[in-house]
């Protein structure tokens, strides 16, 4: 399939595309470059074989969105395109409001427009809110705790109703959990914009000797060691759920299928720096801190929906994730070259 993927030069639109081409398809990107660099697609050219077609425009512009569906020619869109940091949202939330909507309705309009049916579209399981019982299932009710959520929240509701206007798409909801690690070459991974929030990249951060300590966002939760549980998702498992949704969304019945893409298995914060400094026979130093506000104690999947339906389950481990996310950082202590 020709296949438009939208955020295609970020962290988990790069490893989704390198398996998009491994498994035949033609991808082409689109990208306005505003979280990512350039210089990702020499990289996505190395690991592909060929140079990927990539435009690089603002998606929330409708008319050069439509004028790019209009001579590409797409099969099915994979939209990961759109803003992601929880405490910017919170400082910036009119313009987390305005992108992340502003690129799903102006995709969505100019598919409709050119007749393309199938969209993979990046979830979040922010949307379980904060008071959701583990393990988490793809029935339960949507909230948020902050903007970023909220859009993520929308977005599926926007999805939904579309959906009971114009039967005829398919639409996958991926509610992805904790991405981390990074392609086992080396040549792509993570590469935040700005200071890090996630754990995953600060941990890199710390052993490569950009950071000196690693603050615990609580020592007090109602979990073995006292720090909050994650479910940690190797990307390269979160890249190929998406190629599992993609082939099956044509032969769906429903117009909208909700897929949690976990592991199923919590982590610990502690649990995750042991193995790090492990993976990386680096010391990561500690300092304890308050709770971060929003954060709950524990979140996890219950991945049986996707496991049953896609024929997909994670099978990389913790050890797998901080060995690969090691290589990508020491081979690229500051991320992706400038362009
Ligand atoms: N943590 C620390 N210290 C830090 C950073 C994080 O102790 O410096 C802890 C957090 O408190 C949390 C755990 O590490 O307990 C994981 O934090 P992340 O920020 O890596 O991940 P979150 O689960 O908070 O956030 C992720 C996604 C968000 C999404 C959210 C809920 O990054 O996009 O899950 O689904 F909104």
């Amino acid at each position: 399939m020709r296949i438009l993927v939208t955020g295609g030069s970020g962290y988990i639109g790069s490893h989704t595309t390198v398996q998009l081409v491994a498994a035949g398809h033609e991808v082409v990107i689109a990208d306005d470059f505003s979280r990512s660099k350039r210089s990702v697609l020499g990289r996505l050219s190395e690991l592909c074989g060929a140079p990927v077609e990539c435009h690089a425009i603002d998606l929330t512009d409708r008319e050069a969105t439509r004028q790019l569906f209009e001579q590409g020619s797409f099969e099915a869109v994979m939209h990961f395109a759109g803003l992601k940091a929880v405490g910017e949202s919170v400082a910036m939330p009119l313009e987390y409001y305005a992108n992340n909507l502003g690129l799903t309705l102006s995709v969505l309009a100019a598919m409709r427009a050119a007749g393309v049916t199938r969209l993979v579209f990046s979830s979040s399981a922010t949307v379980y809110g904060e008071n959701a019982s583990v393990p988490m299932r793809e029935n339960m009710s949507t909230s948020a705790t902050n903007p970023y959520g909220w859009t993520k929240v929308m977005q599926e509701q926007v999805l939904r109703d579309l959906a009971l206007a114009a039967p005829d798409l398919r639409i996958a909801l991926l509610r992805y959990f904790n991405p981390v690690g990074a392609h086992p070459s080396g040549l792509i991974g993570e590469d935040p914009h700005g200071v890090p929030n996630n754990l995953m990249p600060l941990l890199a951060q710390i052993a490569v000797g950009q950071r000196d300590h690693l603050s615990l966002f609580g020592r007090d939760y109602p979990t073995p060691d006292g720090t909050a549980r994650r479910d940690y998702l190797h990307v390269e498992d979160l890249a190929a759920g998406h190629i599992a949704a993609l082939n099956v969304l044509g032969s769906r019945e429903e117009a909208v299928s909700v897929w949690n893409l976990g592991t199923g298995m919590p982590t610990s914060v502690l649990e995750l720096v042991a193995a790090f400094a492990e993976a990386s026979g680096r010391v990561i130093p500690t300092v304890d801190a308050p709770r971060r506000p929003g954060d709950i104690a524990d979140s996890y999947a219950d991945p049986s929906k996707a496991q049953t339906e896609l024929g997909w389950k994670a099978a990389r481990t913790i050890q797998d994730m901080c060995a690969d996310t090691w290589r990508w950082q020491s081979q690229n202590p500051t991320g992706y070259p400038d362009e």
